[in-house]
């Protein structure tokens, strides 16, 4: 097991554009890690640079306590998992897993040891005889993972594992693989496009964009203090609202004016006089929008909306509307038969509101 170091590390496939442009990261011993960020934001060429599949162009990659940028991939001492299972379709799943062991010259019962060790705590006993294409999707799935088990790796890659899988399994494979890390507290840097994967799995989250680290932290602080709009935007679902607005500061007051019939308080900032009149994203999490409830004195004065849509979930609906020509959703748990037309009260809280600035799109 092992800790590992990104430090200042960038990568140019044509020697013009940077796929990832300057990451330094440290993921600590045991830790569970998780890379999320749009399709072509760099996940991917990053963690096949910690593979050694991809050359790092600038910086260093540090596993343990050993540089690895030279090292070869079969000495780093990792293994990967891809998203297309990558499964030699002519060998039976035992074989499958066996393979790479077979390669690393080890003993014949050495081998069976582990591949059977893997199978059991992947429920894959009954079908090591079988060959991947008489295997669902979950079970390809878990082949491969069983495949990166055998080697005993110090660290695990995983990227994008169950982007083939249908909802419900991806949902039961989720548990799968934390609960098979919570066993083997392997060290483990999982990529995925997600947030929900993020959210639910990683015990830290890299927000990436672009090529860079937009934000490190824990799921919960990433949720909560999100550093600027993208992030705000990218983690939460369904996302978070975005409403333009132009701040009115008065005797330490903060109020923010969407339009002309709406001015909001906020009371939880702190914001110098300069801001006066600035324009700033407001941004509200589904669940801060509010039906009535007049004993909560945080809450804003009502605004009136028209429901462009209703989706109830069973437990909770989701509204859709508009607010100062924005589309909002709030999540809201009402027994109420609302429908698409209908003219509902709302309200905000005074406490729970995020400012972001216009151009930098950082939050204030
Ligand atoms: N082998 C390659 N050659 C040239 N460009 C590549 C190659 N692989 C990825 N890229 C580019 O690098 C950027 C990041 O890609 P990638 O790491 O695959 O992103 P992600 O996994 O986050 O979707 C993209 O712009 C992509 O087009
Ligand atoms: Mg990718």
């Amino acid at each position: 097991m092992a800790a590992v170091k990104l430090l200042n590390v960038r990568k140019t496939y044509d020697g013009k554009e940077f796929a990832v442009k300057d990451i330094s990261l440290e993921i600590k011993d045991k830790e569970f890690v998780v890379l999320v960020g749009p399709s072509g934001c760099g996940k991917t060429t990053l963690l096949r640079m910690v593979a050694g599949l991809e050359e790092i162009t600038e910086g260093e990659i540090i596993i343990g306590d050993r540089v690895i940028n030279d090292v070869p991939p079969k000495s780093r001492n990792i293994a990967m998992v891809f998203q297309n299972y990558a499964l030699y379709p002519h060998m039976t799943i035992y074989n499958n897993m066996a393979f790479g062991l077979k390669l690393r010259k080890l003993s014949r019962k050495e081998i069976e040891n582990r591949v059977n060790e893997a199978a059991d705590i992947l429920g894959l006993k009954d079908l090591l005889n079988r060959k991947p294409k008489a295997l669902s999707g979950g079970q390809k799935q878990r082949v491969a993972v069983g495949r990166a088990i055998v080697r005993n790796p110090e660290v695990f890659l995983f990227d994008e594992p169950l982007s083939n899988l249908d909802a419900k399994l991806r949902m039961q494979m989720r548990a799968e693989i934390l609960k098979l890390h919570q066993k083997l507290k392997i060290t483990t840097i999982y990529v995925t496009h997600d947030q929900t994967e993020a959210m639910t799995m990683g015990d830290m989250i890299v927000v990436i964009n672009n090529g860079k680290i937009n934000q490190y932290d824990t799921p919960m602080e990433i949720y909560k203090n999100p550093v600027n709009k993208f992030v705000a935007g990218f983690i939460g679902s369904p996302p978070m609202s975005f409403i333009l607005g132009k701040l009115d500061l008065s005797n330490g007051n903060i109020f923010i004016s969407l339009d002309k019939a709406v001015k909001l308080s906020i009371s939880h900032l702190h914001l110098t006089d300069d801001f006066d009149g600035k324009q700033v994203w407001l941004g509200v999490r589904p669940e801060d929008f509010r039906l009535k409830q007049p004993s909560e004195k945080t809450l804003n004065e009502e605004i009136e909306v028209t429901l462009d849509l209703v989706e109830p979930m069973g437990n909770e609906s989701f509204f859709h509307f508009q607010l100062a020509q924005s589309n909002c959703i709030a999540r809201v748990q009402t027994s109420d038969r609302l429908k698409t037309g209908d003219k509902i009260k709302m309200y905000l809280m005074k406490d729970h509101l995020h400012l972001f600035d216009y151009t930098s799109e950082r939050k204030l």
